[in-house]
């Protein structure tokens, strides 16, 4: 093996220079998937070297990725379910996709992977009462693994505003989490999914109020605030 060959292929461990972020909620549908290839997109468009690991046996975030255009940034797919998560040493960004289901002990595990931890709920009573049982899980998880692990709460498929934001606000007045975003639903989540592309990744005009939309997200994603300091 040559010296480039060998570089190409080196991997290092998942470490604090490596960005991470970590999409899950046991409920299935809830936007898991839409939010990290979204995320994934957003930061290979602005120049990082991103690794999408997916950890749901449904492939869902590899699907999207094997529909992306070659000439759009790259991002790298990792088949996280049954591989190692074998970081390329050229990597800076990794964002996890996880699948729906998951119980306390795999939310253990993959809560040790990652810096943040995005939830995205979506506005049904239902919804909210599973996402309030969860979000105790990864909280009883983050104390008694003793991460320093950042959690944060996102609505999803949001139809009605003053409706979804009164039972949110009431839900998330008794924990101490941040709600970093209201994602609207959008038929552009889908145009976009189908052509292997983020929201970001399409034609800005028609984009502009989803786009909106994910700006307190990124904003709190790029700030220390969701980041832990370093041990
Ligand atoms: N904001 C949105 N607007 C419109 N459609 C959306 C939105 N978010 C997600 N969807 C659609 O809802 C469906 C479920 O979303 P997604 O696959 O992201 O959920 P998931 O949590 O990953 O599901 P699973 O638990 O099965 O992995 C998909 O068809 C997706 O395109
Ligand atoms: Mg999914």
């Amino acid at each position: 093996m040559s010296l480039l060959d060998f570089l190409k292929t080196a991997t290092k461990p998942l470490t604090s220079d490596v960005r991470s972020i970590l999409v899950v909620n046991s409920k299935g549908g809830s936007g898991k998937t839409t939010v990290a290839t979204n995320l994934a997109s957003y930061y290979a468009v602005h120049g990082a070297d991103v690794v999408l690991a997916d950890f749901d046996p449904q492939a869902s975030s590899l699907a999207w990725l094997s529909v992306r255009p070659e000439d759009r940034p790259r991002i790298r797919g990792l088949a996280a379910w049954k591989d190692p998560l074998r970081i390329p040493r050229q990597a800076d960004t990794v964002i996890m996709d996880a699948p729906a289901g998951v119980d306390e002990r795999q939310v253990a595990r993959l809560a040790r992977l990652a810096q943040t931890i995005l939830i995205p709920v979506l506005p049904s009573p239902l919804d909210i009462r599973a996402a309030a049982e969860f979000i105790e899980h990864v909280l009883r998880v983050r104390r008694t693994s003793g991460l320093a692990t950042k959690v944060a709460v996102l609505a999803n498929r949001v139809r009605d505003i003053t409706c979804i934001a009164d039972t949110l606000d009431d839900f998330l007045r008794g924990i101490d989490l941040p709600f970093v975003a209201t994602l609207r639903d959008s038929q552009h989540y889908i145009v976009a999914a189908e052509r292997g592309l983020g929201l970001f990744e399409l034609a800005p005009a028609a984009m502009t109020p989803d786009i909106e939309q994910w700006e307190p997200l990124m904003k709190w994603l790029q700030s220390k605030r969701s980041i832990p300091k370093a041990a």
